[in-house]
């Protein structure tokens, strides 16, 4: 079992990875001094599968649990589910030194995480990712948030886990669109930071796909180290974090104008990842050659690099909105080099649309 520390002074924590690590909850439990009840908060398709084993260690470390059940899905990223948490977390008795346990993919880490963060002004929680996205991205970082119906990510906090537990185990049983649009987050990982992760990634295509969890487990190691080394710089997104947001500002424009319907997040990121190398290319910032080999990686990973239909104009708006909605400048993460980025504010209106349009034909 590899451990990875996120440093964050006296809100550190460890970020435990491996193949069958769940058992080692009890420890992990033991190691945070969590005692009394924990809340298992989980989804209607991920509990059925693994509640009852992570109640079982639970009982293991001497606490109570209570399985509280979310129906799976986005849409279930909002406010009144935060209300019913809250009420069952009291009627099962828990107080201010309980423990929430996120046992899911990235909706269920970022819905109990925001519980646990208002729960009586702040209970401890632990993450225990159950999706590519999860591992590689949202259980590490403390970013938690539901959904309003005017932007996503609009009601949040930061709450820094206690401790995260990776199996990748877990992911036996996960969706093949979920696992492939998960890894664009990794390869993301590699264009933003580290260009042997993306040859990782070019090379491996086959062995990852086939869930080879030996294989699997680098990428999830090395994202976590990534992402682990730029929170601990920058917890609070004031600069160098942004990068993790590379093809996100031309992602969630595509996911807006398609209601989170026809992409999955991961799937709208490498979307977004192909017009921020065209927008790479026009500012002069990358070759030709950087786009056609970031393409060719997200495709060996049955990625999309290309939507026809695109209405450049509503992603235009819906990217201006977003800018709106959160008032800060339009930023754009853009490649220099493979494993380096830089973020740009002063990209033009026309260069965004030409990079919305590059995604019409490439
Ligand atoms: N907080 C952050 O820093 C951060 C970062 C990235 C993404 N996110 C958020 O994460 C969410 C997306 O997360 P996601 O892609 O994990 O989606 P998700 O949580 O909806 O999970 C995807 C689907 O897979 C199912 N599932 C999960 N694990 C499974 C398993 N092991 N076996 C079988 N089925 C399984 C879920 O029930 C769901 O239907 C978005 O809301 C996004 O905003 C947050
Ligand atoms: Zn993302």
């Amino acid at each position: 079992m590899d451990c990875i520390e996120v440093a964050l002074g006296e809100r550190s924590y460890l970020i435990r990875i491996g193949q069958g690590t769940l058992e080692a909850l009890p420890e992990v439990l033991a190691g945070i001094g969590a005692t009394g009840h924990a809340a298992i908060v989980t989804d209607s398709n991920v509990g059925p599968l693994y509640a009852d084993r992570t109640a079982e260690l639970v009982r293991r470390a001497g606490m109570a649990s209570v399985v509280c059940t979310l129906p799976a899905g986005e849409e279930h990223k909002r406010l009144a589910r935060i209300e019913d948490l809250c009420g069952e977390f009291l009627e099962a008795g828990l107080d201010r030194g309980s423990l929430v346990i996120a046992l899911g993919g990235g909706v269920v880490g970022d819905v109990a995480g925001f519980a646990a963060a208002s729960f009586m002004r702040g209970i401890r929680y632990v993450q225990i990712p159950t999706t590519i996205v999860a591992q590689v991205d949202s259980s590490v970082g403390g970013k938690t948030a539901v959904n309003h119906p005017l932007g996503k990510n609009i009601i949040g906090a930061f709450h820094q886990p206690s401790a995260v537990l990776i199996d990748m185990k877990l992911l036996e049983t996960l969706p093949d669109r979920e696992l492939r649009a998960g890894l664009a987050e990794a390869i993301k990982h590699g264009v933003i930071a580290d260009a042997e992760l993306f040859r990782y990634m070019e090379e491996s295509a086959a062995a990852i796909l086939a869930k080879d969890l030996t294989a699997l487990e680098y990428p999830v190691r090395r994202s976590c180290e990534i992402k682990a080394a730029i929170v601990a710089e920058d917890e609070r997104e004031r600069g160098l974090r942004a990068n993790l947001n590379y093809g996100h500002t031309f992602g969630h424009a595509i996911e807006a104008v398609t209601h989170y319907e026809k992409f999955l997040h991961g799937e709208a990121v490498a979307l977004g990842m192909c017009a921020a190398a065209s927008l790479g290319e026009a500012l002069g910032l990358v070759g030709a050659d950087f786009a056609a080999r970031q393409n060719a990686c997200l495709t060996a990973y049955g990625l999309p690099v290309s939507w026809p239909e695109l209405p450049v104009g509503e992603a235009l708006e819906a990217a201006r909105r977003d800018k709106k909605v959160r008032s800060g400048a339009m930023k754009f993460i853009v490649p220099v080099d493979m494993g380096r980025v830089v973020q740009r504010t002063d990209v033009t209106e026309t260069q965004a649309r030409k990079a919305f349009e590059a995604l019409r034909r490439a």
